[in-house]
């Protein structure tokens, strides 16, 4: 059972970034959270962070035969990104997508999203805690794949 978290461009800054929006954890406390989910649940999990969309499609690419379920939040590359979208219909790996904020109720642009296609469940507006949520949804999936 290995799941890949992925974050995309500006997650590293939370904490910092628009505390009314993200909070004020830090992406360190995300990861912390993560990571003491995965071992209660007995899931091995890798987390990863880029900035740069060419980045997260080349991980995407490379998750393939080595991860068995992807937890997404592109980011701003949500709401712009057809290579990430590709990426994950390419490999053909069970993905949840997740939002810390309510990206529904944010500006109109928010609302488009590239990876929902592919995606089997999107979690938005839960904070933090939408990633352990993605996580127990791939461990219970009825495909059982994992
Ligand atoms: C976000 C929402 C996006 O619209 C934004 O560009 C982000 C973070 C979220 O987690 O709420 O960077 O994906």
């Amino acid at each position: 059972m290995k799941i890949l978290v992925m974050n995309g461009p500006n997650l590293n800054m939370l904490g910092i970034r628009e505390p009314d929006i993200y909070g004020k954890s830090t992406y360190a406390d995300l990861c912390e959270m993560i990571e003491a989910h995965c071992k209660e649940k007995g899931v091995e999990a890798e987390i990863y962070q880029s900035n740069y969309e060419g980045d997260l499609v080349t991980k995407i690419q490379k998750a393939l035969g080595v991860f068995d379920g992807i937890v997404i939040n592109p980011a701003a590359y949500t709401h712009t990104s057809v290579a990430l979208l590709d990426a994950l219909k390419a490999v053909a790996i069970p993905a949840v997508e997740v939002h810390i904020s309510d990206v529904s109720k944010r500006e109109g642009f928010r609302s488009i999203s590239f990876v929902r296609e592919y995606c089997f469940a999107t979690i938005a507006g839960h904070g933090f805690a939408g990633y352990t949520e993605a996580i127990d949804l791939l461990l219970n999936m009825p495909e059982k794949r994992i």
